[in-house]
């Protein structure tokens, strides 16, 4: 079985990442995104995990369909739509986004933290799929890792009561490794393919989609422990591909 289909589960036991409440940075990037496309809409998003950007869109004004491998990410995301007042604006597919049928066509297509996890054929296969689900002239938002993040900052080790974390990079992959060390149990690694727009270009022809811009986003300094929402893109984690649909 791939690593995919028992990481984020681990994960979650470990950090309780999945039940967390919405963030100002998914209410910040549902207001993007709108503002972006124009108006709200139909709205897929790809490996939702908790649902928490998926209820950021529904109360933006989107009719969110959130796909998730993983269960009780989706039971979280209904709660917390629920908790919002939005329930009536969010379904829950629990699937596998390379073999799933959501249904569509969608408006918009979202995909945070999620993209990069098989290799590039997959990618380009997962990316045709979003084209089809997409109309011509709509987009999709998708969040990549930035090669030089992850691999200037390899190493960089959390300690926590429950477990240790540990950034790594696999240069020949081009891959970001994020390892959790539990005291009692085996170490869990997730390991995402990281691009340049340049990268991402080569990915895309015969996929049906364009790289229309890229957004920078963060980066967290490892040293000084401060997350700065807002930074170049030659320094930042992860930047958002607009990717345009014809
Ligand atoms: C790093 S988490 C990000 C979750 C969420 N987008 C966020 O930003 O908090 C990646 C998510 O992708 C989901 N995922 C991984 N592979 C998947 C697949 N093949 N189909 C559907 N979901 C998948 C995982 O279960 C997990 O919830």
């Amino acid at each position: 079985m791939h690593w995919s289909h028992t990481f984020y589960e681990q994960q979650d036991r470990l950090t309780g990442y999945y039940s967390q409440p919405i963030h100002p940075f998914h209410t910040a990037l549902a207001a993007r995104v709108t503002a972006h496309r124009g108006r709200p809409g139909t709205l897929l998003e790809l490996g939702a995990g908790g649902g928490q950007f998926a209820t950021a869109a529904a109360l933006a004004g989107h009719t969110v369909t959130a796909l998730d491998l993983y269960r009780r990410g989706g039971e979280h995301a209904r709660r917390l739509a629920a908790g919002h007042g939005v329930a009536a604006a969010v379904r829950t597919v629990t699937g596998d986004f390379y073999t799933a049928d959501p249904g569509g066509p969608f408006g918009t297509v979202c995909c945070w933290d999620g993209f990069g996890i098989g290799e590039d054929a997959d990618q380009r296969f997962l990316l045709s799929r979003v084209a089809r689900w997409l109309p011509e002239g709509a987009a999709a938002y998708v969040g990549v890792y930035t090669p030089w993040y992850w691999a200037q900052h390899a190493g960089f080790t959390r300690h926590t009561e429950g477990y240790t974390q540990t950034y790594g990079f696999d240069a020949d992959g081009c891959r970001m490794l994020d390892t959790y060390a539990p005291t009692a149990a085996p170490a869990l690694t997730q390991s995402l393919r990281c691009s340049s727009p340049a990268d991402l270009r080569l990915l895309l022809p015969g996929t049906g989609l364009t790289l229309a811009d890229v957004w920078a986003g963060g980066a967290y300094h490892t040293q000084a422990g401060v997350y700065q929402p807002q930074v170049s893109l030659g320094e930042c984690m992860s930047d958002v591909a607009v990717l345009q649909r014809g």
